[in-house]
């Protein structure tokens, strides 16, 4: 029986991870990549890659031959739902048994915000392939610190009022992807996974500080000076009316709830902020 497990979205934050997890544990997988010399930079030369783009259904079947597992991960794009979803039909006739969907928070309850609708359109669809799935439901990234709310002048702008969320870490992300798609008894699981703590803007600002010794504060900015700064860095408008709709609903603490799925799933608690921030102080020393 085919054991092969397809990563996708290897090269980014949580996929990263999730690729080097199950080759540490040896599991036999295959990482389907955009560009192979890039991620042969990347990875070494021990993986094996194969080329793939959700953009292109051509390059599905050649990825999907032998598969058994996949681990979906799908970049935000107006286009998520028809790509993933063509994916997944290729996946059903490939004979893939299990898809294991990295999804987002908060996607059964209001308020609806417009990138949980593609995730929940998408598991919508995997449910009624009749494969086999585990749904990872992610609060937002500790990681966002780094990438889309990294600190200007030592202060953190978001227009989050006081509003708290358990931020999670992306490897925590992955240790659970990794664990679900290397043992049993994960089908038709929905883990919610969030960090150990539910922090503002406020709290997080003064972590960093005591990680990096690095004075940072934060800045609550007007809702429109928040978009404002967002269309001014070229961002295209539905990724910026996405990303305040999520800062809305963290302004009301929607996703301040702490789960302990990730301890469920892999025996660890979740990794807490002032870890994250002292693992990657360096990034935070400048800037
Ligand atoms: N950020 C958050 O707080 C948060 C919270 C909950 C859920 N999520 C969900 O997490 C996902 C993003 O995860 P991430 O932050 O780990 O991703 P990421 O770091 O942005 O990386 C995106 C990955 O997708 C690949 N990719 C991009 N376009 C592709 C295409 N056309 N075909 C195949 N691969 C493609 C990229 O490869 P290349 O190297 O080729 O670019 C990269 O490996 C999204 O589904 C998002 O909704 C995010």
């Amino acid at each position: 029986m085919a054991k092969t497990i397809l990563v996708t979205g290897a090269t980014g934050k949580v996929g990263r991870d999730v690729v080097r997890l199950l080759s540490e544990r040896g599991a036999p997988i295959r990482v389907g990549v955009r560009d192979q010399a890039k991620a042969r930079e990347q990875f070494g030369d021990d993986i094996v890659l194969v080329t793939f783009d959700f953009e292109n259904e051509d390059s599905f079947a050649s990825a999907l031959d032998g598969v058994a597992k996949v681990f979906l991960l799908t970049p935000s794009r107006p286009n998520q739902v028809e790509v993933t979803n063509a994916f997944v039909d290729a996946a059903k006739r490939a004979g893939v048994c299990h898809i294991v969907k990295l999804s987002v928070i908060g996607i059964d309850d209001s308020p609806q915000f417009t990138f949980g609708e593609w995730h929940a359109a998408n598991e919508q669809h995997i449910r009624e392939s009749g494969l086999a799935f585990t749904f990872l439901r992610p609060n937002s990234f500790m990681q966002n610190f780094i990438t889309f709310f990294s600190p200007r002048n030592g202060a953190i702008h978001l227009p989050w009022g006081s509003g708290k969320a358990s931020f999670v870490d992306t490897r925590d992300i992955a240790s659970v992807a990794a664990e679900v798609l290397m043992s049993d008894g994960h089908d038709e699981k929905i883990y919610t996974l969030t960090g150990p703590a539910a922090l503002g803007i406020a709290d997080v600002a003064r972590i960093l500080s005591e990680a990096v010794r690095r004075e940072f504060k934060y800045v609550d900015v007007p809702e429109s000076a928040a978009r404002d700064a967002m269309l001014q860095v070229g961002m295209p408008t539905w990724a910026v009316d996405g990303l305040m709709e999520l800062h809305a609903i963290n302004k009301q603490n929607h996703w301040s709830a702490v789960t302990s799925d990730i301890e469920r799933v892999t025996g660890s608690p979740a990794t807490d902020f002032a870890q994250f921030a002292r693992d990657h102080a360096e990034r935070f020393r400048v800037g």
